[in-house]
C-alpha cells in the first residue's frame, strides 16, 4: 500500500523523479528528494532493522537523526541514518543484525579531509541558527551554517500552522513559511547534510564533520550551538515496537515528505504540539482514535482542543498509556484512567484499534556537543533537562561557545529565533566588531525576550532561565 498523501488542504507535494533501491534485495519505487526511511514507510515497511541484543524489531522514531533507531548498511556502510539520508538511484539497503560491521572488500577509499575556516561557526540551521547566522553577516561577519538535515529551517520545516508569540518574529506566519524566509535569507553560508560529529580544542575552536561519507575540518574563533532538541520516550510495555513514533517525526513523515505515518492513529499528550499534530494528522486524512492526557487538564491552548473536539477526537485526561499491542509492530493500544495520585484505576484500561501511538510528551535539549566542549551543564525540569550554564548574553562557561534556542533550554521558535540573534551579537562584539548598533539592538532583544517571558506561559521559562543565568554567575565568580 503507497502511503504518500494525494490531496492534502494546505500542501502540494512536489515530488522528484522516480528511482529504485532496493532494502533486503527488494526492489523499492522511491521519488528524489525523500529519505530512505521514509520512501520505505511509504512502501509499507516499518521495520528497518533488530536490536543488538535482543533482536527486537526496530522502526524510526524522531526522523530527524537525533535517536539511531533507523541505522542500517547502505551501499556497505554500516550505521547510516537512514531518517536523514536521501535516497538514490540504485542504492543498496539492507538491516544489520547486531552492532553493524564495515566489510573489508567494501571499505571506502581514505578522502582527503577537506579543511574549512570561518569567523562564526554555527551548528543547527533551526529558527536559532539561522537566525543567528542573518544577524552575524549583518554586521559583516564571516559565518558557516552546519546542519545535518537535508532540509534548512529546523522544526519549522513541518509547521505548517500560523505561529503564536511575538509580531516582530514572525507570528501569525505558517512555520514553513518562516522557514523558507530565513533560509533565503542565509541560504550561502549553509552547509546542509554536514553533522557535526566532534568538538576538539586547539588554537581555535575545531569541529570534525561528516558529510556523504567524508570528514570536513572546520576551524572558528567563535561557536554557536543551536542543535535544537530530541523527542522525550514514555516507559510503557512494547515502546520499542515500530509504529510508536514521536511527535516530530510524525509532522516529519506528514508535512515534509506528504507521507501517512499510518492509518489510526493514539496520540498521547495533550499540549499545543499532540494538539496541534492531531489536527494535522486529521488533514492527512487519518483517523485519531484519541488524544490521551495524564494531567487532569489540557496544557495547550483551547482554541486548539476545541478544534480537533470539533472534528470529533475525544480527549481524554488523568488517562495515560498502559502498553502497545503488537508483535513486529504497533497493532493497537491499551490505555488506562488515573487517580489524584497518577495511579492507574482498576478496570479502567481500554483498548484501541490503532496502528501508530504518537508521543507528545516533550522535549529535551540536545547537550552532546557542549559535553564534549566541556562547558557546564545542570538540570533544568523547567527547561526540559540538562542544559549548558550561560549568561543573557548566550555565553557558556567555556570561552567562545555560545547556546541559542532549544539546545540552550526548551522554549519556542520566537524566543530560538531572539537567542539566536543575542548569541550571534555578543560573537560579534567579541570578534571587535562592535558599534552602537550592536549595542542598541541587543539591549532591544532583551528588552523584548524579558517581555514574552513575563506572560503566562512563558513563566515557566523564565523561572529555568533564571536558575541558568545564576549558575553561569556561580561558575564565572
Ligand atoms: C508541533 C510543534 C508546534 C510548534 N509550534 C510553535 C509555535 O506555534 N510557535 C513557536 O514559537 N514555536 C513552536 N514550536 C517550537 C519551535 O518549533 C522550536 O522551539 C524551535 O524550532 C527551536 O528552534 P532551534 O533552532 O533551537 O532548534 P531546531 O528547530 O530543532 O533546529 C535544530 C537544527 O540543528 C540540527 N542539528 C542537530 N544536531 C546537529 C549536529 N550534530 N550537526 C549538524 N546539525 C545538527 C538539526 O538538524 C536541526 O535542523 C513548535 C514545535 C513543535 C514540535
Ligand atoms: S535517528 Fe533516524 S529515526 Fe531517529
Amino acid at each position: 500500500m503507497d502511503m504518500r498523501i494525494k490531496e492534502h488542504p494546505l500542501l502540494t507535494f512536489e515530488r522528484g523523479k522516480k528511482i529504485h533501491f532496493t532494502f533486503n534485495g527488494q526492489k523499492i519505487e522511491a521519488y528524489e528528494g525523500e529519505t530512505i526511511a521514509a520512501a520505505l514507510h511509504a512502501a509499507g515497511f516499518k521495520v528497518l532493522k533488530r536490536s543488538i541484543i535482543y533482536s527486537r524489531p526496530r522502526g524510526f522514531f524522531c526522523a530527524i537523526g537525533k535517536c539511531a533507531s533507523c541505522m542500517m548498511n547502505v551501499n556497505g556502510v554500516p550505521n547510516v541514518k537512514t531518517c536523514v539520508t536521501l535516497v538514490r538511484e540504485e542504492m543498496v539497503v539492507e538491516s544489520e543484525p547486531g552492532k553493524g560491521k564495515l566489510k573489508i572488500e567494501t571499505r571506502p577509499p581514505l578522502s582527503t579531509i577537506q579543511k574549512m575556516q570561518t569567523q562564526i561557526a554555527v551548528i543547527g540551521a533551526g529558527p536559532a541558527g539561522l537566525s543567528a547566522a542573518v544577524t552575524a553577516r549583518k554586521y559583516g561577519a564571516q559565518v558557516l551554517v552546519i546542519d545535518e538535515n537535508p532540509h534548512a529551517g529546523g522544526q519549522l520545516v513541518k509547521q505548517t500552522h500560523k505561529f503564536f508569540g511575538s509580531s516582530r518574529e514572525r507570528a501569525g506566519t505558517r512555520g514553513t513559511q518562516i522557514a523558507r524566509e530565513l533560509f533565503a535569507e542565509a541560504k550561502d553560508a549553509v552547509l546542509l547534510q554536514a553533522s557535526v560529529i566532534g568538538y576538539y580544542k586547539d588554537e581555535s575552536h575545531l569541529l570534525v564533520l561528516a558529510r556523504e561519507g567524508n570528514l570536513i575540518e572546520v576551524r572558528a574563533e567563535k561557536v554557536i550551538v543551536a542543535v535544537g532538541a530530541s523527542e522525550k520516550m514514555l516507559i510503557f510495555e512494547g515502546n520499542d515496537l515500530p509504529g510508536v513514533y514521536g511527535a516530530g517525526a510524525v509532522q516529519t513523515l506528514m508535512n515534509v515528505y506528504g507521507i501517512r505515518p499510518g492509518n489510526d492513529v493514539l496520540m498521547v499528550g495533550a499540549g499545543n504540539v499532540g494538539l496541534i499534530v492531531s489536527y494535522q494528522l486529521l488533514q492527512a486524512q487519518v483517523n485519531v482514535k484519541a488524544v490521551v492526557e495524564a494531567m487532569p487538564f489540557i496544557g495547550g491552548y483551547h482554541v486548539h482542543a476545541a478544534k480537533i473536539r470539533r472534528c470529533g477526537v475525544p480527549i481524554h485526561t488523568s488517562t495515560s498509556i498502559l502498553k502497545a499491542v503488537g508483535e513486529e509492530y504497533v497493532t493497537g493500544a491499551v490505555t488506562v484512567s488515573l487517580d489524584e495520585n497518577w495511579n492507574p484505576i482498576p478496570k479502567s484500561e481500554k483498548e484501541y484499534d490503532v496502528d501508530t501511538i504518537c508521543l507528545a510528551v516533550g522535549l529535551s535539549p540536545s547537550v552532546e556537543l557542549f559535553h564534549q566542549a566541556g562547558c557546564s551543564l545542570s538540570y533544568i525540569p523547567e527547561l526540559g533537562g540538562n542544559v549548558p550554564a550561560h549568561n543573557e548574553n548566550m555565553e557558556t562557561t567555556v570561552e567562545g561557545i555560545y547556546a541559542a534556542g532549544d539546545a540552550s533550554g526548551i522554549g519556542e521558535a520566537n524566543t530560538a529565533m531572539m537567542e539566536g540573534k543575542i548569541a550571534a551579537l555578543s560573537c560579534v562584539d567579541a570578534l571587535g566588531v562592535s558599534c552602537d548598533e550592536v549595542v542598541e539592538e541587543r539591549k532591544e532583544l532583551l528588552k523584548e525576550i524579558d517581555s514574552l517571558r513575563s506572560g503566562s506561559f512563558g513563566e515557566r521559562a523564565r523561572q529555568g532561565k533564571e536558575k541558568v543565568f545564576a549558575l553561569w554567575r556561580g561558575f564565572n565568580e
